[in-house]
């Protein structure tokens, strides 16, 4: 082991008090071994470090940081380098602030357009994601600081979120849900990695050797630290033994007691603890030592101008009849909708960050040259009727020559700890828009939302920008846009269907049950609508230009594929190549497209620029699960090359040598799978994908440590159904007031266990023990675990605490 003269020197004590957060942000510090504490920070796209009260629902402040825009945002880029600048301004900040962890990018998969964090993930596809997320990484760790890709893995629902299961195959593991995570890893070399609060095939992700020993360590060489997420344990010691190495946030010592049990009784090794202690000890150490580098602080102008930039090349223009944009200076302009006002800038959660500076349209719209007839708020966000307010809007959009509408989903609707129910934005901002286009038919839509929407509105709008959540920057960045300074060269990470029914999960998202089924396979997002070819709003990739591309003169060999592309139009810009590929009549099922590369390239007016792709070791693969590995279908294989999923301009093919492994799969049983057509599949076909009988995820029975806070509708114990009851409530309530209470969705998705390792110590697992004994209808069996248990660890607490106090 590397630090072995240190794991000489620790007691056994010590060595299991240092495997879990010491509080809500940090580790414990052992002094006379020299050996300080670190700090972890949200987050994906500003540093939110806790001055004061430290907790993780973004509820109590933080120092102020750069907001810059959210993920999904900014993987609309396609700007590798991009991801890179402002991982390393995160990365700058965080170094300034002191922190030495940053708790992101998360990058899971956008299984379904109503996952409440969505906004803070990448995309659909796995690639662009794994390559958005290396990015990132790369620039955060550049600054000495260790960046935390999360959350790992098959997180892609966020109702009852730390007590399901993800049921699925493994190859759609991983191809869809892991691939991203691979090239955080692998190309990004991240040094740390949060486990998500899932159990994924019926392990917990923080103690599923199968992902974090045979794949994360082993296939992939991640020699990193390992990070529950924040209540994520749900057994420390199979944790320990998985190869996880910090379980956060502050369980107390009763963590570390059960450590030492088990150590005791055999079920942990000795060289199990101090493999995982060595590991941290080598993490702690290095960023201690990287910290001394620190930066005093940083320029907030610089990267207040960065986190504009951002925003300007993720911006997406989906729509601009008669070319309305951009806009002629000087032009007769009301500026109508909420968000001109009071902007949607971020999600909330643990990645709410307290930006530096907030620019509005309201405030900004000054600096242009444009005659601003009048600004109203127009709409109520809370989704009330006033008529008051219509009416004033209506008479200005009247005034005006052209109306630039600002709108889009409300707080509410992207949040950490919920999913949304529906796709559409609030009904008032709709029918504001209706009767806007009555009085002015030119009107142009801001859109702000983190996540696909419905638009069956947009013929209300001759043209939509799509500023996504554009962080602290973003009004004078859609300005730029909107006047032609700044030509839009965003493209759609994921697909705007063009209603809820018509996604690929829609019949099993979310899970109800106690199990999450992945019946859709590979078919997340545009590999399912291309290929069983249905109509969307928006495809995968689209985006437009003020100016025109031309692609021609395709070539392709075994090394990459080539072509020229120009810039045809009047003004400079930039456009984003994307290369797919395809098979047709192959043996394995599969999309009929899958991006396997992208270049964003900018190019004068007029200019040209041969543009070569290389193919890399993803191209042709997939998982065989017969095999058990990667492995290639030989044969003739389709080279696209598209400026969306849906709009394929070049088109050639190579000829591939395959691995000659045995067909996994019996096609007259998989019809579903062999056609795309997944929506709804059966039974029978779902047990062929995944090699074995389905799990059964029904609820019943009694209630057990893992089952969350809200199955206690189900428990016996009146009282615990009267505390679920105000519980709901209390979550109604604050729904209805337009803001989410991230306590309450927190506790009401919480599993039992959790009251243990959220506490600081207060409650140890016995006494939690207790609570389910007395939820379960046996009351004063409870209670009496309950208070000696409460004795007990009060005790053990002070002992321990005692023995790693040393000096
Ligand atoms: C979130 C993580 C976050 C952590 C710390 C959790 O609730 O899932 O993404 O990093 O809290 O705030």
């Amino acid at each position: 082991m590397k630090h072995q003269e240190l794991l000489k020197q620790m007691t056994l004590e010590e060595k299991a008090a240092f495997l879990s957060g010491k509080n809500v942000w940090q580790t414990w510090e052992f002094p006379h071994l020299g050996l300080p504490s670190i700090f972890c920070s949200d987050g994906p796209h500003g540093v939110r470090k806790q001055a004061g009260a430290g907790d993780h629902l973004g509820l109590n402040a933080s120092l102020p940081a750069t907001c810059f825009p959210t993920a999904a945002t900014v993987a609309n880029s396609w700007d590798e380098d991009l991801g890179e600048a402002v991982g390393s301004a995160l990365g700058e900040e965080a170094a300034s602030q002191e922190v030495n962890v940053l708790l992101g990018p998360g990058l899971n998969i956008k299984r379904s357009p109503l996952c409440g964090r969505n906004f803070e993930y990448f995309s659909e596809d796995p690639y662009l994601s794994g390559k958005m997320a290396a990015s990132y990484v790369k620039g955060i760790q550049r600054k000495g600081i260790y960046a935390c890709p999360k959350h790992f893995a098959v997180n892609s629902q966020e109702l009852r979120r730390m007590a399901m299961n993800s049921v699925l195959d493994e190859r759609t593991l991983r191809e869809i849900y892991l691939t991203g995570f691979e090239i955080a890893v692998k190309e990004g070399k991240a040094k740390s990695i949060m486990t998500s609060y899932n159990e994924i095939n019926g392990v917990y992700a923080n103690e599923n050797k199968h992902l974090l020993q045979e794949i994360l360590r082993n296939e992939w060489g991640f020699d990193g630290i390992v990070i529950t997420d924040w209540g994520a344990s749900n057994d420390h010691v199979k944790g320990v033994a998985a190869g996880s190495n910090l379980e956060m946030p502050s369980p107390g010592l009763d963590s570390a007691r059960e450590i030492l049990r088990a150590v005791e009784n055999g079920s942990l090794t000795i060289d199990e603890l101090d493999a995982c202690v060595d590991e941290l000890l080598d993490a702690v150490l290095t960023l201690t030592e990287n910290a001394k580098k620190k930066p005093t602080g940083f320029k907030e102008s610089e990267h207040h101008n960065l986190a504009r930039r951002a925003a300007e090349e993720s911006a997406v223009l989906l729509k601009n009849d008669g070319g309305i944009l951009p806009l002629a200076p000087g032009s007769k302009v009301a500026i109508i909708g909420d968000f001109a006002v009071e902007p949607r800038y971020q999600g909330a959660g643990s990645s709410m960050v307290n930006p530096t500076y907030l620019e509005t349209i309201e405030k900004s719209v000054e600096k242009y040259d444009l005659d601003i007839v009048g600004i109203n708020r127009g709409y109520k966000r809370n989704g009330e009727e006033d008529a008051a307010l219509k009416k004033e809007a209506l008479d200005l959009a009247a005034m005006a020559d052209i109306v630039i509408y600002c709108f889009g989903l409300d707080e509410l609707s992207e949040s950490e700890g919920m999913d949304r129910t529906h796709m559409r934005i609030p009904q008032n901002q709709i029918e504001l828009l209706q009767a806007i286009v009555q009085v002015n038919s030119n009107v142009v839509g801001l859109l702000s939302a983190g996540a696909a929407i419905e638009m069956p509105w947009h013929y209300c709008c001759k043209a939509i920008l799509h500023g996504y959540l554009s962080g602290q920057a973003g009004a004078s960045a859609m300005l730029n846009i909107l006047t032609g300074k700044v030509n839009p060269s965003g493209r759609l990470a994921e697909t705007y269907p063009i209603k809820y029914e018509d996604t690929p999960a829609f019949r099993n998202f979310p899970s109800n049950q106690r199990n999450a089924e992945y019946r859709e396979s590979v078919y997340v997002g545009y590999r399912y609508y291309d290929t069983s070819k249905v109509r969307v709003q928006y495809p995968f990739g689209y985006g437009l230009s003020y100016t025109t591309f031309e692609y021609a003169d395709v070539h392709a060999d075994e090394n990459g594929v080539t072509f020229t592309l120009s810039n045809t139009g009047t003004c400079d810009g930039a456009e984003v190549a994307q290369f797919y590929v395809g098979m047709e009549n192959g043996k394995i099922f599969r999309p009929a497209k899958e991006l396997k590369g992208f270049k964003k390239v900018f190019l004068k007016a007029g200019e040209s620029q041969t543009v070569t792709i290389p193919f890399d070791d993803k191209t042709f693969r997939y998982w065989n699960v017969k095999t058990n590995r990667w492995e290639v279908e030989g044969g003739t294989w389709q080279i696209m090359i598209g400026a969306s999923v849906a709009d394929i301009r070049l088109r050639t093919t190579v000829e591939i040598a395959g691995t000659e492994a045995v067909i996994p799969y019996n096609k007259e049983e998989m019809s579903s799978y062999y056609s795309g057509l997944v929506q709804q599949v059966e039974d029978e076909e779902f047990k062929k994908l995944l090699g074995h009988e389905i799990p059964d995820g029904k609820w019943g029975g009694e209630l057990g440590m893992n089952d969350a806070i809200c199955q206690m509708y189900y428990a016996k114990n009146p009282a615990a159904r009267l505390i679920y009851k105000i519980l709901t409530n209390l979550k109604k309530k604050s729904e209805e007031k337009g803001k989410p209470d991230l306590n309450i969705l927190f506790i009401y998705n919480m599993p039992f266990r959790g009251i243990a390792k959220m506490t600081n110590g207060m409650v140890s697992m016995d006494m939690v023990r207790g609570m389910v004994t007395a939820v379960n209808g046996h009351f004063f069996r409870g209670m009496k675990q309950i208070i000696s248990g409460f004795f007990k660890n009060s005790k053990e607490n002070k002992a321990y605490t005692a023995k790693i106090s040393r000096k």
